[in-house]
């Protein structure tokens, strides 16, 4: 069959190129100056919530991720003889793949769950016994779990770093950080001084969803950057955020407003960054079905989106091919990002640093 394909037919079969963002991960190297000093104090800490990083550490991590991301090759395995624990009780393809791409891409072995039932959870066991377990078994563990208290749980017997990689409806700290990351590759000059601002849309729900909840803490720490942030959601008003939380956020500098009307919006929006779905206990739930971003969206020229993946009907496919399409740099991005976090957590960052 293979001799009787004609130049038409393999050129249909060929890899695609890659349209997504153009993204300049090198101009991050020039905006911020390296402190290794900020990447040492992550040995050996558990990641669990985005209100646990500084500026300077976020920025670090950046700057390697950054490194890695311009020079994938030079990097001669600096996690070898380190063992990854990837431990996904809940359903994944981007968050599990990328972390162990990235631990793979540093020369590091991995031991994966994918299936809880072939597990002792099955039979019972406790987070807290396992965590007792693979403190015998690796040297860092990513952990996604649909309760909340699961990572606390677990960290109560570890004695080597966790990644929380997803814990029910609470956070998912990597997630904002490689959101974070896509935005200063797409503005470095966000991070030069006096700024000009932008207005970010965010299409979800605050108190439900565990990548907006991460996505607006990490926000947080870089005020200055953002004119105004504007929830759209279709709830009742009570139900955006949970108590506290939007306090938090507005003590921290960032002005937030809360409208139902996204097509209103889109045109003064910079960046649109959209999600639609909720892990709540063992399944998940859609919100904001009548919001649907496509190619006829009165988007801005020049407007971004970004997007967690998976996507629904939220999300239309006719947008893969234009210049809006930031999502799936975002989604490359977190490889770079979650190489750079596990290279200091598994304390190899000297390993790594003296390299251009
Ligand atoms: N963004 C994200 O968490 O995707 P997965 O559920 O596929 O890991």
């Amino acid at each position: 069959m293979v001799d009787q394909m004609k130049d038409e037919d393999l050129v249909f079969s060929r890899v695609k190129p890659d349209v997504c963002g153009d993204a300049h991960p090198k101009a991050l190297l020039k905006t911020i100056q390296e402190d290794g000093d900020a990447l040492k104090k992550l040995a050996n800490q558990h990641i669990i919530t985005c209100d646990q990083f500084d500026r300077q550490t976020i920025l670090q991590l950046f700057r390697l991720a950054s490194k890695y991301e311009s020079n994938p090759k030079r990097y001669n395995n600096p996690l070898q003889g380190k063992i990854l624990i990837s431990a996904f009780y809940e359903p994944s393809t981007r968050t599990r793949l990328s972390f162990e791409s990235a631990w793979h891409r540093l020369g590091g072995d991995i031991m994966s769950i994918t299936d809880r039932s072939t597990t002792g959870i099955a039979k019972g066991e406790s987070l807290s016994d396992i965590g007792e377990m693979f403190n015998n078994y690796g040297d860092c563990v990513v952990l996604r779990e649909s309760n909340e208290d699961s990572v606390k749980e677990m960290t109560s017997t570890l004695r080597i770093p966790i990644i929380n990689a997803g814990n029910g409806t609470d956070e998912h700290p990597t997630q904002a950080m490689a959101d974070l990351y896509t935005i200063f590759k797409w503005r470095p000059e966000l991070l030069l001084d006096n700024p000009k601002k932008i207005r970010i849309g965010v299409v979800g729900v605050p108190s439900y969803m565990r990548t907006v909840r991460s996505l607006l803490k990490i926000f947080a720490h870089f005020p200055e950057i953002f004119e105004e942030i504007v929830i759209i959601h279709d709830q009742e008003e009570d139900k955006i955020f949970t108590e506290g939380q939007r306090e938090q956020l507005e003590k921290a500098g960032l002005k937030l407003r809360l409208t139902n009307r996204l097509n209103k919006e889109l045109p003064e929006l910079d960046v649109v960054y959209i999600n639609a779905i909720a892990w709540v206990d063992n399944g998940f739930e859609s919100h904001g079905e009548k919001f649907v971003l496509n190619a006829q969206s009165p988007l801005k020229d020049d407007a971004i989106i970004l997007h967690p993946l998976a996507r629904g009907d939220e999300l239309a496919t006719d947008l893969d091919g234009t210049p809006h399409n930031w999502y799936f740099s975002q989604a490359r991005g977190a490889v770079f990002l979650r190489m750079a976090l596990l290279t200091c957590m598994v304390e190899r960052t000297e390993m790594v640093m003296d390299v251009i």
